[in-house]
């Protein structure tokens, strides 16, 4: 093949992808692992130098994500206005619509588990959550993937209930009501009942307009804590346990009805909530501390309480149970923090994920060049303010990027993927090119830029007289 570097003339003729897994370059072993990881729900540990596409990876991740389903809801609870109770939303329940469609005149029919909305299945044993084949309730594990199936029934139904309900009958295994507003502008509350393991039936009724009312009102009181359409990449910085873990805002009246703002209206979700179905991406996770252990419960059990943290505020009384939070974990860590994570922690990511290690230098290759060279044509397009680089200037980057190899990790003919810095050496380098006017980056603006894009610690050091790619710094240097 054909190097983009024959017969360059600026990076502005570079074709560049906008797949976010295309963009990275190098990390080949970590690409493939995460791509797989990210299907599967598993959780991922990222780890290696600033700079060199953690935070990229896990963003890229969640452009694999399957569209989230549930919506949370939190709604008043009249016998304990201080313990709101969590709806889980559905809203679109587009295969059981056209079902119903096809079945309208029908009060009762029978249809096969494939036919069921998604959740329904899931909760009714037939269908795995993580990849979504479908198999008979007996079967705890699914066939296909080997991941554990998830029987839920409601609350009230005792053990005796999920008894029958693996052993077969003709008990409602599950309601739900289903507002389908554009099946000729009516709403039907509708049964779904296991009758066998391969089959089940349908009941619905037409909701008559009172109780349609009624549970429209219902539904204006929740608050939505967690909306549907929410973006559900989540990103944390472990600063304050608060934005992990939710809160209850303070309120003067505390819950007292008609004075204060009820209590569910004033739940705070915390990110583990936010990114339920999604990516919770931790930076620096060994930094959570203490922490940390509040994160491990939330991945074993799926469900965190949320509760006021300030013992002062009258939401310190209010608790909400249960509370969805079935996250990827996506977490980074530097190599020297590895030992802060809670043991039990990283093993849970060792035996339901992974831990990979990123490179920070890749042997210099035809094809990696060409990947440099795309992404500096791509870091130019998305930078916007700056001009694209002349072929001389695309070479001395790449010069930059072998010494940077050789200084920061002692490897010869090999290209830096310490991407971040390098990025900044082209804005810098752009920036100059603007302000002499000229329309494109020339060699003399990355040559200049490298002084300026150099830390402050080393250009000090250079001007009092020391070398940065000396390793080590002489003590009677100093004084
Ligand atoms: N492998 C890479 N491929 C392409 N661009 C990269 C790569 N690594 C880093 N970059 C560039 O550097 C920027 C910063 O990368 P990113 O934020 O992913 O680094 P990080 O490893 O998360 O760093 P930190 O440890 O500081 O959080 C990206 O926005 C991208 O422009
Ligand atoms: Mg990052």
């Amino acid at each position: 093949m054909p190097s983009i570097m024959d017969g360059l003339e600026t990076t502005k003729q570079v074709e560049i992808s906008r797949d976010p897994f295309e963009m990275i370059v190098g990390q080949e072993h970590a690409v493939s692992l995460v791509q797989s990881a990210v299907k599967q729900r598993r959780h991922v540990l990222l780890c290696g130098v600033p700079g060199i596409g953690k935070s990229m990876l896990a963003k890229a991740a969640y452009s694999l994500l399957t569209p989230s389903r549930e919506e949370i809801r939190l709604r008043y609870n009249p016998s304990q206005p201080d313990r709101p109770e969590v709806i889980i939303a559905r809203p679109e329940y587009s295969d059981s619509e056209s079902i119903i469609q096809e079945n309208l005149i029908h009060d009762e029919f029978y249809i096969t588990p494939d036919r069921l909305p998604f959740d329904i299945s899931v909760k009714m044993g037939f269908r795995c959550p993580s990849c979504g084949q479908i198999s008979t309730p007996e079967a705890s594990v699914c066939g296909s993937c080997e991941s554990e199936k998830r029987f839920d029934w409601a609350p009230g139904e005792s053990y005796h209930g999920l008894f029958r309900m693996l052993d077969v009958v003709r008990e409602p295994a599950l309601r739900t009501i289903t507002n389908l507003e554009d099946i000729n502008d009516d709403s039907y509350h509708v049964t779904y009942e296991r009758v066998g393991s391969d089959e089940v039936k349908v009941t619905q009724r037409r909701l008559n307009s009172d109780e349609k009312q009624d549970l429209e009102d219902e539904r204006d009181q929740d608050r939505v804590l967690v909306p549907l359409k929410a973006r559900r990449f989540i990103r944390v910085s472990g600063a304050s346990p608060v934005e992990l873990l939710g809160d209850v805002k303070h309120d003067p009246f505390g819950s007292a009805e008609s004075l204060g703002l009820a209590a569910h209206q004033r739940v705070i979700p915390g990110a583990m909530h936010e990114a339920h179905e999604g990516i919770l991406y931790i930076d620096e996770i060994a930094a959570l501390g203490s922490y940390q252990s509040h994160l491990l419960t939330a991945m074993q059990d799926k469900v965190y309480p949320i509760s006021g943290h300030n013992p002062l505020s009258s939401g310190a009384a209010v608790r909400v149970d249960d509370v969805p939070c079935d996250f990827v974990l996506f977490a980074s860590c530097n190599l020297e923090n590895l030992k802060n994570i809670l043991p039990p922690l990283r093993s849970r990511i060792r035996g339901y994920g992974y831990e990979i290690m990123l490179d920070s230098w890749i042997p210099k290759t035809p094809e990696i060049i060409d990947d440099f060279v795309r992404f500096m044509s791509l870091t130019v397009e998305e930078d916007g303010r700056i001009p694209h680089l002349t072929a001389k200037a695309v070479e001395r980057v790449l010069e930059v990027a072998e010494e940077m190899a050789l200084r920061l990790d002692n490897q010869r003919n090999a290209l830096t993927l310490r991407l971040r810095e390098l990025g900044g050496l082209i804005r810098i380098a752009g920036d100059l090119a603007v302000r002499d006017g000229s329309d494109l980056v020339l060699q003399g603006h990355v040559q200049q830029a490298e002084v300026l894009s150099k830390g402050i610690d080393e250009r000090n050091l250079q001007f009092m007289g020391y070398k940065a790619s000396e390793s080590s710094i002489s003590k009677d240097y100093f004084f």
